[in-house]
């Protein structure tokens, strides 16, 4: 599979989306089909809903044979077999993983079998079918607790605080090896900073089940009235108001910068394996969401100060000049709109896809 098939996109152009139900990869798969690409997705549901990606017809309007789904894990080799023999994938943009922080510390076997493991079947199917163009989801947590702010891609990799972190940060050692050993096709990891927001029409969003590990989808529900206030996680950081700051990026401006990847591939006349950071190199502090939040939905959102969590930091924010200069990738769109687009989706999806 050479880089050229990536070429500009034809209807036949075909990327494999893992995870593609999901809160982010189901707004890149509306990125790709408005980009005139074909989508195939494979998830499992484990943590997404098939009704999302009705949703995503909805959005785009896609002919049916433009976005096909395949219910299973990356695990199952036979099922990655038959996809890869049924389609001829020009890429792939892997997300499928379990992500939540917390829970990742409880059940490490769990992440390390279904995110690690489950890379090396793709990784290894992907090799037997000649598909060498990847694109993976990666995090900013592979930084673990960094010396230097905002952080550029080449300061080092630090020592994740937990499981999922260091699944993220094994999957990213793997790749380079791959390519290091056969350099074809074009491999870029993307860090994700902080996703949130959801896509303007409000018919798919962030929808984490039981109670929300993440600050802005539990600021959500507090608006919704699902919860009675937020817990703020330590105000006694080296911060403006001593609450702990992030680089808050709207996931819609993350999907893009997926097919701005793909086609940066498709003109690279190179091998190559590159890590971007993909987030709006500002901070915002727990109280500054709030705030932004307050204003976004026109209500109060009530919030009490508890001790620090465990794992987190103080500060991690991104310098995205690297994606800019070689992508023509930025983010476009600021916090207020981010809690805007939140909103929608919350109050007009209460229950999330249930
Ligand atoms: C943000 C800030 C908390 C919840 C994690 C993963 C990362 C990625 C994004 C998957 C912090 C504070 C939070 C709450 C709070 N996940 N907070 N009350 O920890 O930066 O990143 O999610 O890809 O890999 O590490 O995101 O939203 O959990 O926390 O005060 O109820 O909000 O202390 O300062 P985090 P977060």
């Amino acid at each position: 599979m050479t880089l050229s098939n990536l070429g500009k996109p034809t209807a036949e152009t075909c990327i494999l989306v893992t995870g593609g139900a999901g809160y982010i990869g189901s707004h890149t798969c509306v990125e790709l089909l408005n980009g005139g690409y074909k989508v195939v997705v494979l998830d499992d549901l484990s943590n997404s809903s098939a009704v999302c990606l009705e949703r995503v017809r909805k959005i785009t309007a896609c002919e049916p044979e433009q976005l096909i789904f395949f219910e299973g894990s990356i695990l199952d080799e036979a099922l990655l077999n038959h996809i890869f023999t049924q389609h001829t994938i020009d890429a792939i943009i892997h997300f499928a993983g379990y992500k939540a922080v917390g829970e990742s510390t409880e059940k490490p076997l769990e992440y390390y079998w279904n995110n690690f493991a489950g890379t090396l079947v793709l990784c290894k199917v992907a090799r037997e079918h000649q598909v060498n163009n990847l694109v993976f989801s990666s995090s900013a947590t592979v930084y673990g607790d960094p010396e230097t702010i905002p952080l550029s891609e080449d300061c080092p990799k630090g020592t994740p605080t937990n499981p999922y972190g260091h699944t993220k940060s094994m999957i990213e050692q793997v790749l380079f090896d791959l390519h290091a050993s056969d350099p074809h096709g074009c491999i870029v990891l993307l860090r994700y900073f902080n996703p949130i927001g959801a896509h303007v029409s409000g018919l798919i969003g962030e929808d984490p089940k039981g109670i929300p590990n993440n600050l802005v989808p539990y600021v959500a529900q507090v608006a919704v009235g699902k919860r009675e206030h937020v817990g703020v996680f330590g105000d006694d950081y080296p911060t403006t108001d001593g609450t702990g700051v992030r680089d808050y990026i709207h996931v819609v401006d993350l999907a893009r910068g997926h097919v701005k990847a793909l086609e940066w591939m498709a003109n690279t006349d190179k091998a190559c394996v590159e890590v971007f950071n993909l987030g709006t190199g500002t901070g915002s502090s727990v109280l500054e969401v709030i705030k932004a939040y307050e204003q976004a939905c026109g209500k109060p959102i009530p919030y009490r100060v508890q001790p620090r969590r465990a794992g987190d930091i103080a500060v991690s924010y991104a310098s995205c000049e690297k994606a800019l200069r070689v992508l023509g990738w930025e983010a476009s769109f600021d916090l207020v709109r981010m809690c805007e687009d939140s909103w929608r989706w919350q109050s007009n999806n209460p229950d999330g896809y249930r």
